[in-house]
């Protein structure tokens, strides 16, 4: 069996809870194969040298950690600056925020060819490469460029945007091409397939060779949507232990006479914060019966703090929860209880349960796992609703959420009490049709049918 090595540059600890799903089905691959997980130690060194940074290498049972330090100036070039300050806010439909006109993308490269540099040392001949995320889209190139020949895939976590967005990125044609050093990528969503084939067509000298096949650079890649899941079992067992049956506990205590609206994110403008906490005070000023009673508790996460962008939506966010609640709130009830810190993933579950109704409204989203959490969650003989963005990449599988255009505010606030209001028969069915699909294609499901794709690839 031929060893499995994933590549993120962020890389989480398989054996603990607190990494999440997506890091437990990795985990049991790397587990099962005896694998490899690459990344980002996590370390900054303040006067490292560019291009350079330690190499640790640590054995976890079957599974190898090889995390790599980066230097200040690498991570704020490749980190902060290209990954987030130019393709994460393009990627994301924002090109008002993208921070084209500075060097970055020479730190990009840099950091990708160290990366492929360690690595390359601690590849074997027959390992299956799998690189994840916006950060890597070059590292298959660099390690072509070696000599490697390994089978690599990649998957994209963030959506692909259409065409003539995607060339606002300067760099466009290159990272296009490096796309091809791949043997197959995955999107998260149709949507993202059609972007990347339009471009492929309009923007290269590929072939078409069929929906998913495409030849150009002397090589033949397969992209294909694999929507990302959770592990449902997992999640419902987290919901199970203590931390989680307090905080629910807790919760329907203090709420008992409340309505609760909940969200759950990191703070990221791609999420639509101000325009959810829009839409809520639309919800209190349209909809009178709701003052004194709905509750939005709002978690964001801090998240890339150094980036512009963040800090100044961060302030956006405070003042306006500080208006909502200054203008409605009561002695006995503040409307929006607004949290900027991390809440334990053991606790979750709990909270999700405790929630009315979840709203997961992002601008643009690659998939969103919060909305597959949320139902995991429910009860099922007493569930409650998903108001969803249309926007976000579970959109395309999670149709029986209530669907809305997060820009649309007073639409979004109709949902909102639309949700409020629904019958438990509505309710119980719309929860166990969002359940089964969960389960259909849960994280096992969407590994391994991105791995068999990428074995099933013809040898060159
Ligand atoms: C998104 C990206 C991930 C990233 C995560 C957290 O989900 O797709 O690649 O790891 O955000 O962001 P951070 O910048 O803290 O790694």
């Amino acid at each position: 069996m031929s060893r499995l090595v994933v590549i993120s540059n962020r890389i989480a600890d398989p054996r603990k809870t607190a990494s999440g799903g997506l890091a437990v089905a990795l985990g049991q691959a790397l587990e099962a194969s005896g694998g490899m997980w690459f990344g980002w130690s996590g370390k900054v060194v303040e006067d490292g040298t560019p291009g350079e940074g330690d190499l640790h290498v640590q054995t976890a049972g079957k599974v190898q950690l090889a995390t790599v330090d980066l230097s200040r100036e690498d991570h704020d070039s490749y980190y902060l600056g290209y990954s987030n300050g130019v393709l994460w806010p393009v990627f994301h439909y924002r090109l008002d925020l993208a921070d084209f006109d500075s060097g970055y993308i020479a730190g990009y490269r840099r950091v990708n060819q160290m990366f492929a540099n360690k690595l390359k040392g601690l590849l074997r001949p027959d390992d299956i490469i799998w690189v994840h995320d916006y950060h890597l889209i070059p590292l298959a190139a660099e390690l072509r460029a070696m000599g490697c020949q390994q089978r690599m895939g990649f998957f994209l976590h963030i959506p692909l945007p259409p065409p003539l967005m995607l060339a606002a990125v300067p760099e466009h044609d290159w990272l296009m091409r490096s796309l091809f050093a791949y043997d197959l990528v995955g999107f998260q969503s149709e949507a993202d397939v059609s972007h990347f084939a339009r471009y492929v067509n309009t923007e290269t000298p590929a072939d078409i060779l069929g929906e998913h096949e495409f030849r150009a650079f002397g090589k033949t890649l397969r992209a294909r949507a694999f929507p990302i899941g959770i592990d449902v079992d997992e999640f419902i067992g987290l919901g199970e232990g203590r931390e989680s049956q307090e905080m629910f506990g807790q919760m329907r205590e203090e709420y008992s006479r409340r309505r609760l609206l909940l969200g759950v994110e990191r703070l990221d403008y791609s999420k639509g914060l101000p325009q959810r906490l829009k839409a809520f005070r639309q919800l209190l000023q349209a909809y009178p019966e709701n003052l004194g009673s709905a509750t939005l508790i709002q978690i964001a996460a801090p998240s890339r703090e150094s980036v512009d962008a963040y800090a100044a939506l961060r302030q956006e966010l405070e003042s306006l929860c500080g208006a909502i609640n200054g203008n409605y709130g009561e002695l006995d009830w503040m409307p929006v209880r607004y949290i900027h810190r991390n809440v334990a993933r053991k606790r979750l579950p709990g909270l999700y349960r405790a929630a009315a109704v979840a709203l997961v409204t992002p601008l643009r989203d690659g998939m969103n796992l919060v909305a597959k959490e949320f139902i995991a969650a429910q009860d099922p003989d007493d569930p409650g609703v998903l108001v969803l963005s249309r926007f976000a990449g579970a959109a395309e599988q999670m149709k029986d959420a209530l669907l809305v255009n997060p820009y649309d505010t007073t639409r979004t606030a109709e949902t909102m009490q639309r949700a409020l209001q629904m019958p438990r028969e509505e309710r119980q069915r719309r929860h166990q049709a969002l359940l089964k699909g969960i389960r259909e294609q849960d994280v096992h499901w969407w590994r391994e049918s991105f791995l068999a794709a990428l074995a099933a690839v013809p040898e060159a």
